[in-house]
């Protein structure tokens, strides 16, 4: 059988052993909640989970609150925010930037079917939120005193990389009643995150994003911070999160953000070379070729140690996905794919790409178990791909100006 060569990363990394190991180990078939001894020593495992995490994100344990993973972390932090301004008698303003997770956009569209006003604010052609129009949206809330802004920005892009900083659109907001989700499902266990100095008041994390296995995340949010909850029961997670808890994904996720956050600093390192050279090797095989996002590169970074994005003028970033992927390369197309039509990227349309080019991006996302041996079968590949994947009906369309 033929070796595979994994560039998804981004989707879902491969489980880290000594996560599935800590959930093995935590599948006692006991439930936290329960009050016998048995339960005891669930509960004291989900706390000692509780606190790990808290640890490696500069969060307090009682700011931690275990969830199912990104999405539904997502949808408490800007709906359970919206609906909790509502609560309190103000109109929600939810502003999010255009090239957020559809977990953010469409907690943002429902919150205006319950009557909130949404806002979304442009990006600049690296991805991140224009500052001048957060400024606008957040003096335009201060000036109207039933309105209550809950702002939605993400740590780091999950298609093209780009790491934005909260703090500065912490800073935009200040004096405006407020509440900024900052959703870190990419960035943790991937760059330092550092939930105390991010000026957010709620931030996401999914587990399946640095080697836990699937179903688990959480939603770190301050004591202070006003948010409803959007399913209802035991009230397992201070309220604000129903369900039995999760106490072996719990575990496993403390187990591998604990790995990921040690070892942070070296494989940063190691990724960013891999990725660079994937980077280079590709624009050597296919002339034309673009990176989407932030160059990257020396103390400027600003891209994820393990993202490649790239814009490949006059192909179909479906047909080469297959080819790749009978090359035995597991990629993934910028794009959303509804009902099975490839939708054009709505971040690369947010960054000012035509459609035409919107559809012809790839995204390679290196991580944890990413050799040189990936790299150099997908430099060897991408030449010939990007040949058979031409499209000879799609003129090389124009960039916006600017660009
Ligand atoms: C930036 C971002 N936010 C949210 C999510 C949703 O996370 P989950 O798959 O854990 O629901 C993802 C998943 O791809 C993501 O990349």
């Amino acid at each position: 059988m033929s070796t595979r060569h994994y560039l998804d990363h981004a989707a879902t990394t491969p489980p880290r052993p000594a996560a599935m190991a800590a959930f093995s180990a935590a599948s006692t078939g006991q439930n936290a909640s329960s009050l016998h001894a048995d339960g005891r020593a669930a509960r004291s495992a989900l706390e000692q989970a509780r606190d790990t995490v808290a640890e490696c994100l500069g969060a307090s344990p009682s700011e931690v609150v275990f969830t199912s993973g990104g999405t539904e972390s997502d949808n408490i932090g800007i709906l359970g925010a919206a609906r909790a301004a509502r609560a309190a008698g103000k109109q929600a303003v939810v502003a999010v930037s255009a090239a957020e997770h559809h977990s953010v956009l469409d907690s943002a569209a429902q919150a205006a079917k319950e009557g909130g006003r949404v806002v979304t604010i442009d990006v600049d052609p690296d991805g991140v939120p224009l500052s001048g129009e957060i400024e606008e949206i957040a003096a335009g809330v201060a000036e109207t005193p039933d309105e209550f802004l809950v702002l939605g920005a993400m740590v780091a892009n999950n298609e093209i990389g780009t790491i934005t900083n909260t703090v500065d659109i912490a800073r935009a907001l200040a004096g405006t009643e407020a509440h900024l989700h900052a959703d870190a499902v990419q960035a943790a266990g991937h760059i330092p995150v550092d939930f105390s100095a991010s000026g957010a008041h709620s931030m996401s994390i999914s587990g399946h994003k640095f080697g836990a296995p699937m179903g688990i995340g959480a939603l770190l949010i301050r004591r202070d911070a006003p948010v409803q909850p959007l399913g209802f029961g035991g009230g397992q997670e201070r309220d604000l999160r129903s369900g039995s808890v999760n106490v072996p994904g719990a575990v496993a996720m403390a187990t591998a953000l604990k790995e990921a956050t040690e070892e942070l600093e070296r494989s940063a390192q190691a990724l960013v070379a891999l990725r660079d050279r994937l980077i280079d090797g590709i624009r050597n095989a296919v002339p034309g070729a673009e990176l989407v996002g932030p160059e990257g590169r020396g103390e400027s970074d600003r891209r994820l140690p393990g993202n490649v994005n790239m814009l490949f003028p006059g192909r179909e970033g479906e047909s080469m996905l297959t080819l790749l992927d009978q090359a035995g390369i597991s990629c993934s197309t910028g794009s959303a794919c509804t009902a099975g039509v490839a939708e054009a990227s709505h971040v690369a349309l947010a960054t000012g790409f035509e459609v035409s080019d919107a559809k012809s991006v790839l995204r390679f996302s290196l991580g944890w178990t990413s050799t040189d041996a990936d790299i150099d079968a997908t430099i060897a590949a991408i030449g010939d791909v990007a040949d058979k994947a031409r499209r000879p009906d799609v003129a090389r369309s124009r960039l916006r100006p600017g660009r």
